[in-house]
């Protein structure tokens, strides 16, 4: 299985790909944008595995969120980017608007597309977890 993982250099985010990576024979594709949250170096013990790839993408980027999808070819998506650290969003929170609720919509919306092509035994076992 290829599973597309978002916010994928994050604290949870680099959690499940090390373990989808270690303990599983799936691959993955690591789409995060880098803030100051996210860390490769959360990777480095499975950043050289043939099973993972890494997309420097803004999920408000609708267009290169779709690049990414035909690129891949995904089975399965979890969504775990996001502005977390809520007490941020007192000073800034247009940033939370943008990726938590803009991105997210956008990530969905690239899914639907992706979805309505995938052939016909494919999409029953689609998966989409946030
Ligand atoms: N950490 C926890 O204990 C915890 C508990 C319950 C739920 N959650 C939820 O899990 C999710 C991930 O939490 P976390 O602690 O790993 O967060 P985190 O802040 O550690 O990581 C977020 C990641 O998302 C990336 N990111 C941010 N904006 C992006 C964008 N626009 N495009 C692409 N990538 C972007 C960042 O670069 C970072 O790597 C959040 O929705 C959070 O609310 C976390």
């Amino acid at each position: 299985m290829k599973i597309l993982v978002t916010g994928g250099a994050g604290f949870i985010g680099s959690a499940v790909i090390r373990h989808i990576i270690n303990h599983t024979q799936s691959s993955v594709i690591n789409v995060d944008k880098l803030t100051y949250a996210g860390n490769l170096e959360s990777l480095t013990e499975v950043s050289d595995s043939n099973r993972y790839a890494f997309e420097l993408v803004d999920i408000c980027n609708r267009t290169e969120l779709e690049h990414v999808f035909a690129e891949h070819q995904p089975d399965a998506i979890m969504h775990l980017a996001a502005e977390s650290h809520v007490d941020r969003s007192i000073d800034g929170p247009a940033e939370f608007i943008q990726t938590n609720i803009v991105g997210t919509y956008n990530l969905l919306e690239a899914a639907r597309t992706y979805w309505n092509e995938l052939e016909a035994d494919k999409k029953p076992t689609f998966a989409s977890i946030t």
